[in-house]
């Protein structure tokens, strides 16, 4: 089977091509624009150990849709997982127009190619074919203290990041009702584990306490997330790509509901324990200004993936937090590589 992977070179995507290599037989092809959170180390590093791979990477911008419709059409895949868009919330405050193309119009442009390729392929194919889209909990809006986030919850997106996933949900829907196209989506939950780009929480925290820099904590720390280790949200996507039904949303949440606090402060505590790292990382802990329209909380019902298709997270949050920490102190050269590269240093965006 062919598999087309948007956004393969980033945090998710590049976790699922690490699996995609180690357990499957697909032929692999990766598009994506390379970003400043995009690196593709991971990938080259067990390409080197395998043989026999069936791997290409595409450096392309899913905006030009020409190429995208050509190469889309030239691949011919069996199986679409669309990843790629922007994903930083503090970004999308700042810079709102990246994500309305990549996350909107890229998303109508790869539509748009597999609906053009679909024309030609039901002549010459009966196999399955199906177009996945990867969404987030965020378009569901803020929750109170009660409550969980399931597939019939209504939009309610609050952010332009949010608001550009909610609109390529909608976009992939009405593909799926308008041409038959043959989409699923899955809405999942705030992901952490190894290589992911130090801007996001975790890994902002460990750098900054690696650093003995103030690591920052937003508002008052309350607010809450269904935290899910990027290896078991990859186990989710893969049985909805080759198991989920077609027309079908699937909402995956990491059975991890933490406060930001409680997060910051179990980093140190698990850094504290290291014996290559001075003690007493929590006294970095500093409270700054709140981000505009922060979500209070956010939590996911996973109740129909797992009755469904009998998924449950293996690793969990405790223990897919220790083996993130201990991952970003062992990789440091790492982070310290893409931070250089991209030109970020850790510092406050989008107030
Ligand atoms: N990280 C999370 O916690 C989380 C949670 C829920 C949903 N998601 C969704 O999962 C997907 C992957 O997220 P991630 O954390 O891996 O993000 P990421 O930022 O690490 O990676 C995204 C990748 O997409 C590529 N990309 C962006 N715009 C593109 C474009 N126009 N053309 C081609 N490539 C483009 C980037 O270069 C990057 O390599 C996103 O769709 C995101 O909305 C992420």
């Amino acid at each position: 089977m062919k598999i087309l992977i948007t956004g393969g070179s980033g945090f998710i995507g590049g976790c699922l091509v690490r699996k995609l290599i180690n357990d499957y037989r697909f032929s692999i092809y990766n598009i994506d624009k390379y970003g400043y959170a995009s690196d593709d180390t991971g990938i080259e590093n067990i390409l080197k150990e395998k043989k026999n791979i069936n791997y290409s990477f595409f450096k392309l911008n899913l905006t030009e849709k020409n190429k995208l419709d050509d190469l889309v059409n030239s691949i011919a895949p069996d199986i679409i997982m669309h990843l790629a868009a922007e994903s930083h919330v503090d970004r999308s405050i700042q810079t709102p127009g990246d994500f309305i193309e990549s996350n909107i119009v890229g998303t109508y442009n790869l539509l748009e190619a597999t609906r053009s390729y679909l024309r030609n392929r039901v002549q010459n194919s009966d196999k399955r074919f199906i177009f996945h889209h990867i969404s987030t909990d965020e378009v569901f809006g803020s929750l109170g203290n009660t409550g969980k986030f399931n597939e019939e919850t209504a939009y309610d997106p609050r952010s332009p990041y949010s608001a550009s996933k909610a609109s390529s949900d909608h976009l992939v829907r009405a593909y799926f009702h308008t041409y038959n196209l043959p989409c699923l989506i899955t809405n999942c939950s705030n992901n952490f584990g190894p290589w992911q780009f130090p801007e996001k929480l975790i890994p902002l925290v460990i750098t900054k306490a690696i650093n003995n820099q103030p690591i920052p904590i937003y508002g008052d720390g309350s607010n809450i997330r269904d935290w899910l280790f990027v290896q078991d949200h990859v186990d989710a996507l893969l049985l909805c790509a080759l198991k989920g039904i077609p027309g079908e949303t699937y909402c995956i949440g990491g059975y991890g509901e933490q406060t930001n606090k409680y997060i910051v402060n179990r980093i140190c505590e698990i850094m504290d324990n290291e014996k290559s790292l001075p003690s007493n990382h929590s006294k970095l802990i500093t409270y700054v200004q709140d981000r505009p329209g922060h979500d209070k909380r956010y939590a996911i019902d996973s109740t129909k993936i797992t009755a469904e298709l009998g998924w449950m997270p293996k690793y969990g949050f405790e223990k897919g937090l220790e083996t993130t920490v201990k991952w970003y102190i062992n990789n440091y050269s790492w982070c310290k590589k893409i931070l250089e590269k991209s030109k970020y240093n850790g510092e406050r965006i989008g107030i």
